[in-house]
This record gives structure tokens, C-alpha cells and sequence, in this order.
């Protein structure tokens, strides 16, 4: 249709995947075999198979398992490249990508191949795609603020390559208070700072990012509806919900795309975004995520245009490159 041709040729930015959760089931078992590692399954397909999740801690399971094949810097480097260029199959112009180092470093991976291999295809994706991009660190929220603190300074050598922080892993019962503190480390050294908030966990934990971590953008918040207050002063703020339907839907966040709030936050004058996540978990990189969501909830044209603008408003990137893409 019109409306899929105009959702495949817009320019965008991704402003919520998490570099971990592109490793498709292919790259997987080639880096298994590359890598001489173990992985519990025989086969891509069984791979697949396995992705069938009722909630966050079920894809977190197998999403923690995948990422050990990832080994050498070149593992890094080849699972960024990919995800570039899918990117740029997808005509997104701009990314602003998670890594989780902990997932790497507590098994034994130093902090060092990860960012390297990460920020040499980024470069590289650059030049080939001209693809502009910021990466951002994730804490790991089951962990405690200690081995946060720990990350952060593991990540100091490598600050100039390094724009923000995030939070990821189990939400319920990892409240953003419990990282008060090294979000506050990470402010004076300059960085960005964003939150998974709201995606199973309750508006309260959105608030506790906003007062507590002082977040520059909200990662899902779709928990953020069930509060009044809360979605007025998100509006007020032009806060930005880094939003992820098909996440959502595999993770039972809603049980139908039909039923994905995208267009009502959109109708609350929200600054959503549509991003993918996880996409080799979740069955689609960003412009199946618009297209997949446009066609269960309706979206029109201008919510089309509207929320491609807002990636691009939601980005870290300076304020002329920001109108040269709009
Ligand atoms: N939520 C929380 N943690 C994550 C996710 C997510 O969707 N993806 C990777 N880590
Ligand atoms: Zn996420």
C-alpha cells in the first residue's frame, strides 16, 4: 500500500535497540561453531522455536544465553555490522544503540573487545552507510548498583566513544531508585541518561526516573498511560517514549497488536517513536514494527510522518543535524 511504500522510504532514527538482541539465530550458530561454544539447540529452527515468551524474564533467559557466542572482537564487529546494515536497508539515518558489557564481562569478556568491536563497525557504518550513531551503556537492573558503579568505571578509558546510560534487564522488583547514585556518577561525567521504565513495571517506576535518575528519554513507559498526571507532565516535558509494538506483543505487554497503545499516545500529544528492540527475538526490525503496528491500529499518514519526526526531536544528536533531517 501507500502507507507501507511511505513507512519504507521515510528517513528515521532508532533510538531504542539493543545491539545484543539483533544476534539472529544464523549469526548465532555460525559464531557457535566459529567459537567452538555450546548453545542449547540443534538447529536454527529450533532456535526460532524457542522464542515463544509469556514475559520479559522469559525472553531475558535465552536473550542471556544467545549472547555468549559472542567472544572476540571481530563477534562484536560482525553483529553491529549486520544490524547496520539492516538499518540501512530500512533507510534509518540515525542510531543510538544499547550494550549490556555485563552480560560480556561476568563471563570473562574484557570491557575492551566489546566496545572495540562495537565502535569500529559503527565507524565503518558511518563511512559505508553514512549512518550516524551514539551508543549507550546499559546496567543490567538485577545486578546491584555496586556492579553498575564497577561498569562505570571499567567504561572510563572509554568515554569519548560512550554518550549515555541506560537501564535494561528484570524491571519488576529493580526499581530505579536502586540506581540513584551511579546515575548521578554518570551525569558528571557528562553522559546521557535514559531508562527502561513502564514496560511491566508501574507508572510509580516512571516517576522514579524522572525525579530520581533525571532521564533525557523514556525507554517503552507504556505503563505511563494508567497515570493522568503522569502522561501530562510527560506531554509538558516533550519527554520522548522510545516505544517497541513488536516487543511488546512477544512479550505480552499486550495481548493483540490491535490492542498496542502507539496511536492513543500519539492522540495525548505524547512524543512516541517506534523502535525495535529486540528484533532478532521479536520477529522484526523498525520498519515492520510501523507497518505490523500501522496496519493494527490504524495509523494515518501524518501519524506516519509524525512519528518519524519524533525520532529524529527524541535523538542525541545536535540541534542543526537534528532540522537537517526533518
Ligand atoms: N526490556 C528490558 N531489558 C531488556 C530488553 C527489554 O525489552 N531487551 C534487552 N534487555
Ligand atoms: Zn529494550
Amino acid at each position: 500500500t501507500e502507507l507501507h511504500d511511505l513507512i519504507r522510504r521515510l528517513p528515521k532514527a532508532e533510538l531504542h535497540l539493543h545491539l545484543e538482541g539483533s544476534l539472529e539465530p544464523e549469526m548465532m550458530f555460525a559464531l557457535a561453531q566459529r567459537n567452538n561454544i555450546d548453545i542449547p539447540y540443534v538447529s536454527v529452527e529450533a532456535i526460532r522455536a524457542a522464542y515463544d515468551f509469556s514475559n520479559l524474564q522469559d525472553f531475558l533467559d535465552l536473550y542471556y544465553v544467545g549472547m555468549n557466542v559472542l567472544q572476540t572482537e571481530a563477534d562484536f564487529y560482525d553483529l553491529t555490522m549486520a544490524y547496520l546494515e539492516r538499518s540501512h536497508a530500512d533507510t534509518v539515518r540515525h542510531v543510538e544503540v544499547f550494550f549490556d558489557p555485563q552480560g560480556h564481562t561476568e563471563r570473562g569478556i574484557a570491557f575492551a573487545t566489546v566496545i572495540n568491536g562495537i565502535t569500529r563497525a559503527l565507524e565503518h557504518g558511518e563511512a559505508k552507510f553514512g549512518i550516524t550513531s551514539r551508543l549507550i551503556l546499559c546496567f543490567l537492573r538485577h545486578l546491584s548498583e555496586e556492579a553498575a558503579f564497577d561498569t562505570l568505571a571499567e567504561a572510563t578509558p572509554f568515554l569519548s566513544k560512550i554518550d549515555g546510560v541506560g537501564l535494561d534487564s528484570s524491571e519488576l522488583g529493580h526499581p530505579p531508585s536502586n540506581f540513584q547514585r551511579v546515575f548521578g556518577a554518570a551525569a558528571k561525567l557528562g553522559l546521557k541518561r535514559v531508562a527502561h521504565a513502564g514496560e511491566e513495571g508501574p507508572p510509580e517506576y516512571v516517576h522514579e526516573a524522572l525525579d530520581l535518575l533525571h532521564i533525557d528519554r523514556l525507554d517503552h513507559g507504556n505503563r505511563s498511560l494508567e497515570d493522568a498526571a503522569l502522561v501530562d507532565r510527560l506531554v509538558a516535558e516533550e519527554m520522548t517514549l522510545t516505544v517497541c509494538p513488536l516487543s511488546n506483543l512477544r512479550l505480552c505487554v499486550v495481548n493483540d497488536l490491535k490492542d498496542h497503545p502507539l496511536k492513543r499516545m500519539l492522540d495525548l500529544g505524547l512524543r512516541a517513536t517506534v523502535n525495535a528492540d529486540d528484533p532478532a527475538y521479536f520477529g522484526g526490525y523498525v520498519n515492520d514494527n510501523f507497518i505490523r503496528t500501522a496496519d493494527a491500529v490504524g495509523l494515518t499518514e501524518t501519524d506516519v510522518i509524525t512519528l518519524a519526526k519524533n525520532s529524529f526531536l527524541g535523538s542525541f544528536l545536535p540541534q542543526a543535524e537534528i532540522d537537517r533531517h526533518l
